[in-house]
């Protein structure tokens, strides 16, 4: 097979040159990098956490993943949407043996996310982490 170059094709060429020509020149002779050192992520997922931040009987809070990874029993650890399924506040507080709503009210056991007490009527469902270590990531 022969590819002729029409016009298009050169210029195509031509811009994908200009472009990698321009990759990581700042203009000022000095270049730039794109650098992830200190991050976590991994293909398995990013760290969400480590074992030590987890209490056992507790639980902790992730607002932005969205997650709350509770530890029932010394190794044993559970991951849970923190919305809650009332009426989709984000859950507040994990404390003594439950996952707490403060809108209001319901508590969600840290074993399985069953409801502990209404008005709540549903789990919260659980989501998939890794232990590797003492790193926890999301799966
Ligand atoms: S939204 Fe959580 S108890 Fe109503």
């Amino acid at each position: 097979m022969t590819i002729r170059p029409n016009r298009r094709t050169i210029l195509l060429a031509t811009g994908a040159a200009a472009l990698v020509a321009g990759c990581g020149d700042n203009g000022d002779g000095s270049t730039s990098t794109e650098q992830t050192a200190g991050t976590t992520e991994t293909a398995d997922g990013e760290e969400l956490t480590t074992t030590d931040d987890i209490p056992v009987g507790g639980g902790k809070i992730f607002k932005d993943e969205q997650v709350v990874v509770t530890q029932p029993e010394d190794g044993e650890f559970k991951a849970f949407s923190s919305t809650c399924t009332h009426q989709q506040c984000t859950v507040a507080t994990v404390s003594d043996g439950t996952i707490n709503c403060t809108c209001h009210g319901s508590r969600f056991n840290i074993t399985d996310g069953s409801v502990a007490r209404p008005p709540a009527t549903r789990p919260l469902p659980e989501k998939e982490i890794t232990v590797e270590g003492n790193s926890i990531r999301l799966a």
